[in-house]
């Protein structure tokens, strides 16, 4: 089993029979919603009930027979788990790389208990040491949000794919991103800027949402919650 398997299968143990869960994506949530849908299908967890946060991990949940319902008729999450690209020492996180961000924020915000499942190299000092920060934007006059980002201490670079043509999120829009070379000197200033820009629909800076953090490691798994305690 590999870390993000351990990571995902340490997360199994927060999910009980009846919660209603959001749920993450990218490749350390599908292997959660993997054993989540085994779990289900073996009979061990019953009247699960899933919000997903892609279009692929409604796909993933679907085929594997896990309920899926709308956030608006179950706002109240029990729990939601998702992976991250970096991790902060205060559980602040720099999330998107997978491209989902804007809904992984919408339906995890509504969480009652938000699990991060990582590897132990997603842990930094400090967020944008490792990984570019992600951003959702309206394609309208996109090239303006662009040139404004890059006036923030980073590189800010249109996300494209391979063939050259912008990359799409499931909402229809565009993303960038943004790399910091010192590191982003404060997340919560630059979060509060990114949410005043018209046309940024959203950030990947999730900053005092995770709970608790699983960290897989090569000598051992470790929970680790936040020292605030939860704090919804
Ligand atoms: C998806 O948009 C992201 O927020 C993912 O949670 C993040 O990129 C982590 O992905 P992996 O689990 O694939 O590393």
């Amino acid at each position: 089993m590999n870390l993000k398997q351990q990571a995902a299968r340490k997360a199994l143990e927060f999910v009980q029979s009846g919660m209603t869960l959001g749920l993450g994506s990218g490749s350390t949530t599908a292997y959660f919603v993997e054993m989540l849908g085994e779990s289900i299908q073996q009979g061990r967890l019953t009247h699960i009930k899933g919000v997903p946060t892609s279009l692929s991990t409604a796909q993933q949940a679907r085929s594997l027979g896990i309920p899926l319902v709308q956030l608006s008729e179950h706002p109240n999450l029990d729990l939601a788990v998702d992976g991250a690209d970096e991790v902060d020492p205060n559980f602040n996180l720099i999330k998107g790389l997978g491209r989902a961000l804007l809904r992984e924020k919408i339906v995890e915000m509504h969480a009652q208990h938000f699990v991060v499942i990582v590897d132990e190299s997603k842990l930094v000092p400090v967020l944008g040491r490792r990984f570019p920060l992600p951003l959702e934007l309206v394609q309208f006059e996109h090239g303006v949000q662009i040139a404004w980002l890059n006036t923030l201490g980073c590189r800010a670079e249109l996300w494209l794919e391979d063939n050259g043509s912008p990359a799409i999120t499931d909402n229809g829009n565009y993303l960038a991103r943004c790399w910091f070379d010192n590191d982003i000197p404060d997340a919560y200033a630059l979060a509060e800027n990114l949410a005043q820009r018209p046309g940024i629909v959203e950030h990947g800076l999730f900053l005092d949402m995770a709970d608790t953090v699983i960290v897989a490691g090569e000598d051992q798994v470790r929970v680790l919650n936040h020292p605030k305690g939860i704090k919804k």
